[in-house]
């Protein structure tokens, strides 16, 4: 959000100037009346030409600068804002930023907080040290060790770190996410393998989150291969089971959490007589276990 003085004024003086009148005054070559550079001139630049409007020229007589004139001596700062200025150089004009100039001017640098404020974000200390080129607001290079400033956007992560204790509650967000904003690390990045040769980084979300990865999970389509990797026991006894059982997936009994068991009853209800079953309670002593049915 933009709030402030300078933006209101500032947004005046940026009134159409009319390019052959530029090239008039000897400010711009007349060249630039049928190109399309960026001059410095924010969205409202146009290379059409239109009326002179009174105060923006007598500005030009009295030998003040305007933000066309700026490109002639910081040639490098305008090709930068003009590749890579964002809303900085679509919203704003340098004179926005840059109200007077050395050395009348001495304190020509502005601080953010003239435009942007009434956000949390914005209440941080250091704004350069991310954003750290004004002319490239979204160029943002991240330390190592940050955690308060993402929390300024983002709400859900840190609750969940600290609902759900693992080590990772110990890292700070960027631990992991590194350098650029948005990215997103390879678990196998910092764990040397999974949890057999076979396992690959995408098979790591079928079972864990990252912001609590102890909270094993997992949908009723997941390979009982996966699981095989540590119950290798289990595994092999369905796998050689020549029961029915053996076509139901680890996932299809063990459902959603990490060692849920289920109660044969859960898939079969009651089979047999209440008399049966009030003499025999355990379904295993004729069935033996579920990964072992007797035949
Ligand atoms: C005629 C050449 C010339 C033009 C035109 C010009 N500048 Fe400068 N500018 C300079 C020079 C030289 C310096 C270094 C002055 C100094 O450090 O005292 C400078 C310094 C600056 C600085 C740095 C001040 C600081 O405190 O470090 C800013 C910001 C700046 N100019 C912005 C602008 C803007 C915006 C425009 C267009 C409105 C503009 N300049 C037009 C020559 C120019
Ligand atoms: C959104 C505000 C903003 C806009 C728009 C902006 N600047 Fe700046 N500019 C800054 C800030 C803040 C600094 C100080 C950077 C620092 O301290 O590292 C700066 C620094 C400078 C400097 C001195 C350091 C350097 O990079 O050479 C110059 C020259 C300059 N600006 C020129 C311009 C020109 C020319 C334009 C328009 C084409 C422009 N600026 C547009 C905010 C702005
Ligand atoms: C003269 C007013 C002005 C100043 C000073 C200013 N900005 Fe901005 N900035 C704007 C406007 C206008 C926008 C576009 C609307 C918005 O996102 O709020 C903007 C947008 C941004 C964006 C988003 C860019 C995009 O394209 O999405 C970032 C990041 C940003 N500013 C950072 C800064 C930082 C950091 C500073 C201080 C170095 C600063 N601004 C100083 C006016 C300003
Ligand atoms: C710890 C790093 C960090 C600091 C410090 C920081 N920012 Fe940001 N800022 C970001 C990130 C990351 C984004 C998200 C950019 C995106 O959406 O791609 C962002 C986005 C923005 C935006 C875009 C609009 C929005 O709010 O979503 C503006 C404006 C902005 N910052 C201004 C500031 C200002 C002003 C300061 C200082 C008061 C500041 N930032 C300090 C990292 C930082
Ligand atoms: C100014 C607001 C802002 C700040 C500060 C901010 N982010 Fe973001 N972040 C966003 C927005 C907006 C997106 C893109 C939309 C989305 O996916 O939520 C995003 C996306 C992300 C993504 C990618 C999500 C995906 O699905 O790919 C990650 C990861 C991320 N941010 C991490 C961080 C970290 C770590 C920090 C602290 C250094 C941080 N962000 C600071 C606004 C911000
Ligand atoms: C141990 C490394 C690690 C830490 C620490 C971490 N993240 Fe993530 N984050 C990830 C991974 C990996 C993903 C991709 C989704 C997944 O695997 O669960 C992710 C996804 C995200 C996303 C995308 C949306 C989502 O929730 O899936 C955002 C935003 C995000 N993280 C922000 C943060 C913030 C903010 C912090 C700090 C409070 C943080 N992360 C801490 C590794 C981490
Ligand atoms: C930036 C490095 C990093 C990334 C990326 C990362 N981890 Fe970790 N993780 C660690 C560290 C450090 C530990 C604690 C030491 C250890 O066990 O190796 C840890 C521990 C764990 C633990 C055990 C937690 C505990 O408290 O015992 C699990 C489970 C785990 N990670 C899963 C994952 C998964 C799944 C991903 C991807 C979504 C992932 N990690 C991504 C660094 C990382
Ligand atoms: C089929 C589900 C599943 C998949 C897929 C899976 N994990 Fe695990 N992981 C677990 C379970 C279950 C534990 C043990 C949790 C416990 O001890 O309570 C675990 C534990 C861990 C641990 C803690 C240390 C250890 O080895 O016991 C790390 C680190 C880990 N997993 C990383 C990964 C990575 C990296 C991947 C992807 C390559 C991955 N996991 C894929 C289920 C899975
Ligand atoms: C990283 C290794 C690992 C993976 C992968 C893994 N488990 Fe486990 N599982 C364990 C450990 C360790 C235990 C605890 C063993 C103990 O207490 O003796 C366990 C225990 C269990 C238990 C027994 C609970 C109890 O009360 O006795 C069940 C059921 C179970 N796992 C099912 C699964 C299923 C289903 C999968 C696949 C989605 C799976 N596991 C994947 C390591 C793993
Ligand atoms: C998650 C659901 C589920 C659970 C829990 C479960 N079963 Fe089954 N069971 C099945 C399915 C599905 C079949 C195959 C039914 C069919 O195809 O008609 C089956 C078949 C059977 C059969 C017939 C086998 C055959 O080859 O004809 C027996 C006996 C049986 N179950 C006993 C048990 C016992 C005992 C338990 C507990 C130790 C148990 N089941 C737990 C789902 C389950
Ligand atoms: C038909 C449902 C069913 C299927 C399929 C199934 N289980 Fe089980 N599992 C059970 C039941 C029920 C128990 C409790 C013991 C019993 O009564 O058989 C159990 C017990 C366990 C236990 C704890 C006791 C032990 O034997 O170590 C583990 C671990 C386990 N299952 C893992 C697995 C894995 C891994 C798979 C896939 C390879 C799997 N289960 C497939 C129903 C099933
Ligand atoms: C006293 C021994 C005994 C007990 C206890 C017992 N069953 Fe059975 N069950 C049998 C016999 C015998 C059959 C019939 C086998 C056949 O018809 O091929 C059978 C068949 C089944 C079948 C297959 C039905 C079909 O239509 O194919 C299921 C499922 C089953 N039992 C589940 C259970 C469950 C669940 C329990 C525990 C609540 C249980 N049984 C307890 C002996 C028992």
């Amino acid at each position: 959000m933009v709030t402030g003085e300078t933006g209101k004024r500032l947004w005046q003086m940026a009134l159409p100037v009319s390019v052959s009148a530029l090239c008039l005054f000897g400010l711009l070559c007349c060249k630039g009346a049928t190109t399309t550079h960026y001059d410095g001139e924010g969205a409202t630049a146009k290379p059409t030409a239109k009326k002179v409007s009174a105060p923006v020229a007598m500005e030009e007589e009295t030998g003040l600068l305007s933000n066309r004139d700026c490109v002639k001596c910081h040639s490098q700062v305008t090709s930068v804002i003009a590749a890579k200025g964002e809303s900085h150089k679509t919203e704003v004009t340098c004179q926005d930023c840059h109200d007077g100039h050395p050395p009348e001017i001495k304190e020509v640098i502005p601080k953010c907080s003239q435009c942007h404020s009434g956000a949390s974000h914005y209440e941080l200390k250091g704004c350069l040290t991310c954003h750290s080129n004004p002319h490239t607001p979204l160029s943002i290079s991240l330390a190592d060790n940050l955690t308060a400033p993402c929390l300024t956007c983002h709400e859900e992560q840190k609750p969940q770190l600290v609902e759900f204790v693992s080590a990772h509650s110990d890292l700070d967000c960027t631990n992991c996410h590194q350098e650029k904003h948005g990215m997103v690390p390879s678990c196998l990045d910092c764990h040397d393998e999974g949890h057999s040769p076979e396992m690959v980084q995408a098979d790591c979300s079928n079972c864990h989150q990252a912001h609590k990865p102890l909270a094993v999970g997992y949908n009723d389509d997941l390979a009982s291969k996966q699981c095989a990797s540590c119950h290798t026991v289990a595994f092999d006894l369905l796998m050689a089971s020549t029961t029915k059982h053996h076509d139901v997936s680890c996932a299809t009994c063990h459902k959603k959490e990490h060692k849920m068991v289920p109660k044969c009853q859960d898939c079969h209800g009651e089979p047999h007589p209440a008399s049966i079953t009030a003499k025999f309670p355990t379904c295993g002593s004729c069935h033996n276990i579920a990964h072992d049915l007797n035949k």
